[in-house]
């Protein structure tokens, strides 16, 4: 393997159940002791204990990474997860989408929004002009992948976050993957909050407004968790996901 990064992708599944995934952009000399602490990961997380733990490392030719800044980061506090999602339902509505669509995107994700009643495998993707399901598979959805911070940015990052007292992996691999899916200009909004029952903060994220953190978006204990990619009419539909799931982007802290 020659190439200057590598895609390292870390699924921790027990039966059919998804424990936890993690992924990395980066370089050779770094990639055992990111192994490493994904290993650690995948071992104790709190949906319980891994039965198969599979790594992936793939070549990413350098000259196809862009690199972009990270959103602005915001927080918001609620009292509890119904204001929470009243509030994210006004940030997104902020951005132009209309309020019946946002509410019935947010009551299926809340539902379950696989067939089956249960959290997906990836985010729905929602048109903002009809409320229709774009996604191909409504079980799967669409996963985006191969974003990282850029190696030089990690110390930059850290410190912005340490300053907001939010310095965890958790709000870094967030924030990446929100920064990355606003990227494209066919997306107006990413909302998400996680299938992690102990982690009940989510976030509205935009090319506009940044990355709003709303700190309580379900509840406790919950399992079902997703993410909604509002999505403008008018685009390639097969593009903007080959980009999601493909695109490698490395990120700088935010621009301002
Ligand atoms: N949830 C449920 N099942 C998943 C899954 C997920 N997040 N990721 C993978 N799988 C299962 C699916 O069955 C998948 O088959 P599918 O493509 O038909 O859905 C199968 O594993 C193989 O998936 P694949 O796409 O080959 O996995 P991958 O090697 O590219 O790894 C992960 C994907 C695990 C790295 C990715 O899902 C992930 O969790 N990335 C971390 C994202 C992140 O940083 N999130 C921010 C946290 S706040
Ligand atoms: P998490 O933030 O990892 O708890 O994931 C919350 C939900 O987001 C999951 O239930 C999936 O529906 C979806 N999801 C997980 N990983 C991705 C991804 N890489 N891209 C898009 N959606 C994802």
């Amino acid at each position: 393997m020659k190439s200057e990064l590598y895609s390292l992708r870390m699924r921790a599944s027990r039966g059919e159940k998804h424990i936890s995934g993690a992924e990395r952009l980066l370089e050779y000399s770094l990639l055992e002791d990111a192994t490493s602490v994904m290993l650690k990961r995948a071992l104790n997380h709190v949906r319980g204990k891994a039965e198969k733990i599979c790594f992936k490392l793939q070549p990413v030719p350098s000259r196809q990474v862009s690199k972009r800044n990270l959103l602005n980061l915001t927080t918001f506090e609620v009292a509890d997860w119904p204001q929470g999602r009243a509030l994210a339902a006004q940030l997104i509505g902020n951005l132009g989408v209309k309020s019946s669509i946002v509410q019935e995107a947010m009551a299926q994700l809340a539902g379950g929004p696989s067939p089956a009643g249960e959290a997906m495998r990836g985010a729905m993707l929602v048109s903002t002009e009809t409320g229709q399901r774009l996604e191909p598979d409504k079980t799967r959805g669409v996963r985006v992948s191969r974003m990282d911070l850029d190696k030089d940015a990690g110390q930059r990052v850290e410190a912005l976050l340490t300053d907001m007292g939010l310095n965890n992996p958790r709000v870094i691999e967030a924030w990446t993957l929100a920064s990355k899916v606003a990227l494209y200009p066919q997306v107006v909004a990413a909302l998400c909050w996680s299938d992690d029952p102990d982690y009940i903060t989510g976030y509205v994220a935009s090319a506009q407004n940044g990355n709003q953190r709303v700190i309580r978006l379900k509840e406790a204990g919950s399992e079902i968790g997703g993410r909604i990619f509002f999505v403008r009419p008018g685009g390639d539909l097969n593009d903007l996901i080959s980009h999601l799931q493909y695109e490698p982007v490395l990120f700088d802290a935010p621009s301002h």
